[in-house]
Formats: structure tokens, C-alpha cells, sequence
């Protein structure tokens, strides 16, 4: 349906998120008493650790409830400097750190400051669903670069190398990945860096989210601490939502050149301006205080994320490339079977579960289920998971 005549053809040309018809109708199955699964979910089910909440209730106690500078408190911005310095591998000063509402804002603002309409974008797929509208938004071309389930979601060196011309700009990786749950290996990342030393005109982001969140014998790597020779092209991009269970806090951060970051901050403070003054001080807390919390729920979602891969497993005609990180699964729908958006339709209407589709993160064959519910929702929702893939 057209949108009225006075929407600028930025906004016309948005694409309202895929995921929103299903999870809407969802919503209104349950009103009318359904019973509905949900595996559809895109965040922790934890609440956020209590002594991060404490810290942001004394901050409004002691009164941090004015405007702050816009690229963020400097206790903050140098505490994430030193983690991104000390754990990350990559030496950050805090003027190269601007804390963001949440990993979103921090890409938006960065396509926002390094592309110019035209230049190309580089996005790996299947991928998160934001990057393309973001680019799209900052009036860039976006090129995808496809991986399938047949070759367990590598990035395709070749088609990478081929993909890369003149007016290439900007290169996304994520680190563990949504929606596949991979986590890009040591090599892997070698071999971009290794192609990008002969194309010196691209940037790359790498977005960083779901770092902490690593099945067993997974290693975490930061591409500027692969490729330091590389760091004054790269963009890190990460946050407190996902490790930290604080996605309603609304706090993320862009770690990259001083030059870059002096454009975003600018951006930022004719914008939003800086980022919830208490919400910050909880963050501060997040990464001072010991990072127990974010082990244990990260042990939590390994042992989900065992149980929902081995139930997919064991389902007929289901192709799963094994997810090593974050709390998603993707597997690949049997040959022949409906597109993703009907399937996820049917079992919504059918079975009562809810999924994301595969469509939305540019991969129709497959669809995206949580293990971040409990294990009686995870067993739930396989078994409908069985029964409508009898119906296909
Ligand atoms: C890959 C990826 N990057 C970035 C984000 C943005 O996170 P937030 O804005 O909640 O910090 C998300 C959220 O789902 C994500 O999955």
C-alpha cells in the first residue's frame, strides 16, 4: 500500500521489518487465548544483573539526571577503551569510543559519517536485518555476499575478492553471527585481512554484540587485534544489550579512528545527544564489576542451545549448521518446502509457533528459532516444530 504523498522517498523506500507481521499476529492469537509458542525472540531472558541496577538507582539518586557530554561520560568512554586495550587486543584510546543507544545507533551513526550516496556496502549473508536499511538510509548500494547452509555460512573469499571495486566502501562481518550463531575463525578473519591490504579504499565493521556468547572451545577474535595494520580502517561496533542482559537500557558503543568518532559525536549531539546520564552509570558498573553474571548466563544459553540443536537434529529432513555462538539456530528448511515466510506463517496459524523466517536476514530456506526461553519452551516449541514439517 502507498504511504501518504507527503513521505520523502527516504522514508517510502524503508522496509517495515518482516519479522513485525508475525510477531503482531502472535501477539493477537494469544488475546484470543491461544496457546503460542514463541521462539522468536531476539534478546536475553534474563533481567539485567542487580548490581548494575543498583548502580543506575544511586545514580539518580545522586542526581545524574542532566545532559552529559554527547559522545558519552569519559568514565565510561575510558573504561571501554580499556577493556577494548586489555581484553579485545585492540589498543583504544577514549577518544576513539562513543557510546551510542545501543549497538543500532552506533552503526547507524557510523554508515551515517564514512558513506557517501553511491558507495557500496559489502554485507555477508544471511545477516542481521538492520544493516541494509541502514545503509540504504545513509544512501548507499548495498552488495550482499551469499554463504549457504551447504557450506556451513563461510564467507566466500572468491566472491568476496570479486565483489570489491571502486566504489566499495564498506565491509560488515559479525562476530558471532546473528542469525546463524557462526563465529568467524582465527583464519578466516586472517584471510579478509589479508585480501583487504590490496584494497586500501574499504573500511570494515565489525559488529562485535554477541562476543561473550560462545559454546564451548569458541574463541572470540576482534578483527583489529587479527590485523592491527588494519585498525585505522575498522570499526568496532558492540554493546551491553546482549552479554549483559540490557536491552532495554538502550547502550552500545563505536570504537574506531579519533577522526570518525569526532564526526559521529557530532552527528550524535545535533541528534539525540548523549545517551541516558543513569543508564551509563550502570553500564560503568557492567564493566567494573566481575563478569560472573555474564558467564553464568552464557553457560545457561550453551546448555539451551545444545538442547534446541540436538532436537533440531533429530527432526526429519532438517539441515542445521551447528550454531557456535550467540542464541539463535537457523537451520534450512526441508527441500521443497514452503518459502520461510509461509512456513513460519502456517506454523504460527497451525501450530501455534512462532518463529522469524528466513527472509529476513536475506536467507529464504531457513528459518530462525531462540534457545533464550526455557527448556520446556525450547522441547514445546520442537515438537510443533515436528508437527508442522509433517504438514509441508
Ligand atoms: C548482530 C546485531 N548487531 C547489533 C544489534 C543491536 O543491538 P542493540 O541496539 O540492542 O544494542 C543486534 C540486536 O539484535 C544484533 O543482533
Amino acid at each position: 500500500m502507498p504511504g501518504p504523498p507527503y513521505l520523502s522517498d527516504r522514508a517510502a523506500a524503508l522496509q517495515p521489518s518482516l519479522t513485525l507481521a508475525i510477531s503482531a499476529r502472535a501477539k493477537s492469537l494469544q488475546l484470543e487465548g491461544r496457546d503460542i509458542c514463541s521462539l522468536s525472540a531476539g534478546e536475553p531472558d534474563f533481567d539485567t544483573p542487580a548490581f548494575i541496577i543498583e548502580a543506575a538507582v544511586q545514580a539518580l539518586r545522586d542526581g545524574i539526571t542532566r545532559y552529559g557530554p554527547a559522545a558519552g561520560d569519559p568514565e565510561l568512554r575510558e573504561a571501554i577503551a580499556l577493556k577494548l586495550s586489555k581484553e579485545n587486543g585492540v589498543a583504544t584510546e577514549t577518544q576513539q569510543v562513543l557510546v551510542t543507544n545501543g549497538g543500532k545507533q552506533a552503526i547507524f551513526n557510523l554508515f551515517q559519517v564514512i558513506l557517501n550516496p553511491g558507495d557500496e556496502v559489502l554485507i555477508p549473508a544471511p545477516y542481521w536485518l538492520s544493516y541494509p536499511e541502514m545503509a540504504h538510509l545513509a544512501g548507499a548500494h548495498v552488495k550482499f555476499l551469499p554463504s549457504s547452509a551447504a557450506t556451513g555460512f563461510c564467507l566466500d573469499l572468491n566472491s568476496l575478492e570479486a565483489s570489491i571495486g571502486p566504489k566499495t566502501r564498506l565491509l560488515l562481518i559479525n562476530s558471532p553471527g546473528n542469525p546463524t550463531g557462526r563465529v568467524m575463525p582465527r583464519e578466516e578473519l586472517e584471510a579478509v585481512a589479508e585480501l583487504l591490504r590490496d584494497h586500501p579504499q574499504v573500511l570494515v565493521m565489525s559488529d562485535e554484540i554477541y562476543e561473550f556468547l560462545l559454546s564451548d572451545g569458541q574463541k572470540h577474535h576482534s578483527f583489529s587485534a587479527i590485523a592491527p595494520d588494519l585498525a585505522d580502517r575498522t570499526f568496532i561496533v558492540n554493546g551491553f544489550a546482549k552479554g549483559w542482559a540490557m536491552t532495554g537500557w538502550r547502550l552500545g558503543y563505536l570504537a574506531g579512528s579519533a577522526e570518525a568518532i569526532k564526526a559521529a559525536t557530532a552527528l550524535q549531539s545535533q541528534s539525540t545527544s548523549n545517551v541516558c546520564s543513569f543508564a551509563q552509570r550502570g553500564a560503568l558498573a557492567a564493566l567494573q564489576g566481575s563478569r560472573q553474571c555474564v558467564t553464568t548466563m552464557a553457560n545457561s544459553y550453551n546448555s539451551r542451545r545444545e538442547v534446541l540443536t540436538n532436537g533440531l537434529m533429530a527432526l526429519d529432513g532438517i539441515n542445521l549448521v551447528t550454531p557456535q555462538g550467540a542464541f539463535y539456530a537457523f537451520p534450512q528448511l526441508p527441500q521443497g518446502s514452503l518459502d520461510s515466510m509461509s512456513f513460519c506463517k502456517q506454523a504460527l496459524e497451525n501450530h501455534g509457533l512462532a518463529m522469524v523466517p528466513g527472509a529476513a536476514f536475506g536467507d529464504d530456506s531457513c528459518i530462525r528459532l531462540t534457545c533464550a526461553v526455557s527448556h520446556e519452551t525450547i522441547c514445546d516449541g520442537l515438537e510443533r516444530l515436528s508437527q508442522a514439517l509433517k504438514k509441508t
